[in-house]
């Protein structure tokens, strides 16, 4: 076969389409578009899944793309084996009603013959069990029957990505790479075929045809139009074509590989190709990932990418790099994607900014855990264990960073069983405590000490993040002890520090202290009165009183807070400005996620205030203003105009932080040095703490893009379902269609990156726009639905009859029971009137559920109430076992009640009332 580059592939993959009719499509984010379940995107199909149900007027019908994705259900394995990665990339064809399998199929079989120039002799095809339809095209368009073969569910059923969406049986192509490839065992097994274990066959191309829309309860339920969605992984199609046995020897991989080879003077070989594998495959996930904004963070898609980071750290070590190192690659993955994706030039240096921070950060402990685990095996097997406990773990995870899935790596390496379900127990309990901790622990430790003048630490922290410094005091339990060991909680006093306390409402540094032999972890840093108190555990090693050692600060969570302190100070002006002098502060929280601040304002702030407020705030961010500190005698500060806190004791020098004529205020806390570092500013609540105040609840930096991202991605998972409803009961596309103005993750990107101080705004307002036409259209299309359900429900023959075939007869009477879905009781009078006016002696027992609610109308002929038929009683019986209200006259009685689920059992109760009254079986 004639070699190609991966680039070839690529652009022979979207010329071929282009020509055949295709709209092609740029990769959309690596954050799912219009799908807030799905944490990463994993396929091509995801930016187009309202396309295939329907959800969206159509703005193409036939689509290509390349699509950047990542998927880590197997990142365990990843490095071990030939194939696996978490970053991909994915070529795509997709149809939204337009062509079928017949085109699918003849485009792949064309592509692959003629573009890609894989001989068909080669290429193998797999079948859903019972698709013979598929079976047919594929032989008329010249793949012999002999290489067709049938594959289940597992194999060729495919989707939905995420919880819910378009999915359907796939056929796959093969490639037959020789028997030589298939091992000893299927070398020359005439039984080996695609769907075999060994490696001989490979896929490379799954065509699904989309005929079902999964909802999120699992049901299938057929698709409106059926489509097309194709997809072929171009790292493994570069890998057949190059006739190489792994991807990571394909030309883009190997260039990586090779450059770590330069960077770490290790070759790529036996021995290290575990490591070298993983650090590509992560690097390249990292990459693309933060170049869409996605951090390094605790939860969520953030995890994923620091569990990345971690391990490749991990298998970085194993090649005997003990600095940080992923970020050094940035340049060479720029200068291969940026063929592809030209953006990512300009994002290159916030990556490799934002790994490197990460990879320092997790640095600090990886040795320590490292041994802490080795000598937790070594007590284990001691005590002749096979299990780590989720205590082990945990502590594994909240003191040494170690991801809980690394840690289950590295234990079932070792031949222990993991237990994920205690580590999670062990997570939520600290959820619990979280930072109280300490706080419990607040107290006096000084009152023994003697020598005052040593008890004022100097504080580095403004302008430094790392310092030497001296021990001088240290406690235990609250008391003064001479040393510290591995393991002990305790408190360490230095002569100078770079960790701020607590103070002011901003929250105290976290960090390291430590020696060559020593490593303290800070996990708060507290003050009694000028003595900074660093809290935390000893993880290594043992501290004495007067030893040298060297302090830091956690860096990027110091950036978060000083991003919020002074994102603080600047909405502090930005209230004065828009509502009055008249605010003052009154409390403020600054935390590395958000900040809190509380203020005298007599009533709750309008939208358009709040918009004020903000712009004001992103347009002082823009303004890229330096921060200015001075330390002034507290009478030149007064007049120098600086806001000060009414109630607060100040000393006779003050410190003043300004932002040009943007903010000026009293304080001791850490700023940024610019304010154009703050990135973006938003408000997410306005509320009121108690009387006489407001209370502002708002977030800065990149966690800005994010809320907005998520914020809009909710909101069009509501509009999909809006629309698919929509669809149903108005029966064409105009009443329908806010979707295409939702902004996708990366346009939201996009635009904080061109407009700045206006995104924030502009994203508010249409956000706000689209709610509020969404909640209209909602309740027109509430209105209409219940009409058009009572039209149905009174002139609707098929109902009655099929109401009347489950009819039962005893004693004279006819007896006919039905459970409906959120109808309401005028349209079940009406059903009940019809069958009345057909049936002379009959009963109607109906019920309907909506929501928590429960609805019934019981009615009969008048004739039968001389029989003894009362449909009041009726109603009470059953409205005992559901709880809830109702009565009416012998013929007709209606009632409402909570429990839903028991209205089956309700009716029920009725029927068997009436059998025994009229001799029923
Ligand atoms: N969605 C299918 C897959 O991921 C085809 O693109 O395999």
């Amino acid at each position: 076969m004639k070699s190609k580059s991966v680039q070839d592939i690529a652009k022979l993959y979207t010329e071929y389409f282009l020509k055949e009719g295709h709209t092609i499509v740029p990769s959309s984010s690596l954050i799912p578009t219009g799908d807030p379940t799905l944490l990463f995107t994993t396929a091509g199909m995801v930016q187009f899944k309202p396309l295939f149900t329907g959800a969206v007027e159509l703005p193409y019908r036939r689509a290509a793309s390349i699509q950047k994705c990542v998927r880590t259900t197997d990142l365990e394995v990843v490095g071990k084996t030939e194939r696996h990665c978490t970053f991909f990339e994915m070529l795509g064809n997709f149809s939204f009603g337009d062509y079928f399998k017949k085109e699918a199929i003849k485009f792949a079989l064309d592509f692959s013959l003629n573009h890609l120039e894989i001989p068909l002799e080669k290429i193998w095809v797999t079948i859903y069990l019972d698709d013979d339809e598929a079976k047919e095209i594929w032989k008329a368009a010249g793949v012999p029957e002999e290489r067709i073969v049938r594959l289940g569910k597992k194999d060729n059923f495919w989707g939905p990505a995420g919880d819910s969406g378009a999915c359907g049986p796939c056929s796959e192509l093969y490639l037959d790479r020789g028997p030589e490839k298939g091992g000893p065992n299927c070398g020359n097994n005439p039984n080996c075929k695609p769907g075999c274990d060994c490696d001989r066959y490979l896929e490379y191309w799954n065509l699904v045809f989309n005929q079902f829309n999964q909802t999120v309860s699992g049901e299938l339920l057929p698709l409106k139009q059926t489509g097309i969605d194709t997809g072929s992984g171009l790292e493994r199609v570069a890998m057949l074509l190059q006739e190489v046995d792994s991807v990571y020897d394909t030309d883009e991989l190997k260039n990586i590989i090779q450059s770590i080879e330069t960077l770490c003077g290790k070759k790529y070989d036996e021995s290290t190709k575990v490591s070298f594998r993983v650090i590509t495959d992560h690097s390249r996930s990292v990459f693309f990932s933060i170049g869409d904004r996605i951090y390094p963070d605790r939860t969520g898609r953030g995890y994923v990418i620091r569990r990345l980071i971690r391990r490749a750290s991990l298998f970085a070590r194993k090649l005997g790099i003990s600095e940080p190192f992923l970020y050094k690659l940035v340049d060479k993955l720029t200068e291969i994607y940026s063929v592809r994706y030209p953006e990512l030039k300009s994002r290159a240096k916030e990556i490799r900014s934002v790994i490197q921070k990460e990879e320092e950060l997790f640095l600090n402990t990886l040795e320590v855990g490292l041994e802490e685990l080795e000598s937790l095996v070594q007590r284990l097997k001691s005590e002749g264990k096979t299990d780590v406990r989720g205590n082990e773990s945990f502590r594994l995870y909240s003191t040494y960073g170690f991801p809980m899935e690394m840690t289950r790596e590295l234990v079932i390496e070792k031949g222990f069983s993991f237990n994920e379900k205690e580590f999670e127990q062990e997570l939520n309990k600290d959820r619990d405590l979280s930072r109280a901790s300490w706080k419990g622990k607040k107290q006096t430790y000084l009152t023994g000490i003697s020598d005052t003048q040593n008890l004022k630490t100097e504080f580095l922290g403004y302008s430094e993040l790392k310092s030497q410094a001296s021990v001088l005091y240290l406690f235990k339990e609250g008391k003064q002890v001479s040393s510290l060991n591995v393991g002990e909680e305790g408190v360490i006093v230095l002569n100078r520090t770079p960790f701020y306390a607590e103070g002011g409402g901003q929250l105290g540094d976290i960090g390291y202290i430590k020696t060559n032999n020593f490593q303290f972890q800070v996990q708060d840093t507290q003050k009694e009165n000028d003595t900074f108190l660093h809290l935390g555990l000893v993880m290594r090693g043992e501290i004495k009183a007067g030893m040298e050692v060297s302090s830091e600060v956690d860096s990027v969570r110091r950036q978060n807070l000083a991003n919020h302190h002074s994102g603080t100070h600047l909405l502090n002006g930005a209230l004065r400005r828009t509502l009055g002098d008249h605010v003052s502060q009154k409390g403020s929280v600054v935390s590395p996620e958000s900040l809190r601040f509380d203020f005298s304002h007599p009533q709750s702030l309008t939208e358009d205030e709040i918009r004020k407020i903000e712009f004001d705030v992103n347009e002082a961010i823009s303004k890229s203003i330096p921060v200015k500190t001075e330390v002034l005698p507290i009478e030149q500060a007064k007049v120098s105009g600086a806001l000060s806190m009414f109630d607060e004791k100040y000393g006779n020098l003050v410190r003043v932080v300004g932002m040009g004529d943007r903010s000026k205020e009293f304080c001791g806390g850490t700023h940024v040095s610019n304010t154009g570092e703050i990135a973006y500013f938003a408000i997410l609540k306005e509320a009121s703490p108690g009387a006489g105040s407001r209370r502002i609840e708002a977030i800065c930096g990149d966690s800005v893009v994010d809320y907005f991202q998520s914020a809009f991605q909710v909101l069009a998972e509501k509009v999909q379902d809006y629309n698919l409803n929509a669809k149903e009961i108005y029966g064409d596309l105009k009443s329908f269609g806010i979707l295409d103005k939702i902004p996708a993750p990366e346009e939201i990107q996009e635009l904080f990156e061109t407009k700045k101080t206006v995104a924030v705004t502009e994203l508010r307002q249409l956000k706000k726009k689209l709610e509020e036409s969404l909640e209209e259209k909602l309740s027109l299309l509430y209105k209409e639905k219940k009409k058009k359900e009572a039209l149905s429900f009174q002139l609707n023959p098929e109902l009655v009859e099929s109401i009347l075939q489950s009819k039962e007869e005893f004693g004279g009477i006819t007896v006919v029971k039905r459970l409906f879905d959120g109808v309401e009781a005028k349209s079940l009078k009406d059903l009940a009137d019809s069958i009345k006016s057909k049936v002379e002696t009959v009963v109607c027992l109906f019920g309907s559920k909506e929501g928590d609610t429960s609805t019934l109308v019981y009615m009969c002929n008048k004739v039968l109430n001389d029989k003894g038929v009362h449909c009041g009683n009726l109603l009470k019986l059953s409205l005992e076992t559901l709880g809830g209200k109702g009565g009416g006259r012998p013929d007709m009685a209606q009632g409402g009640g909570k429990n839903p689920e028991k209205l089956d059992e309700a009716i029920a109760l009725a029927v068997t009332e009436l059998k025994q009254k009229f001799g029923g079986k």
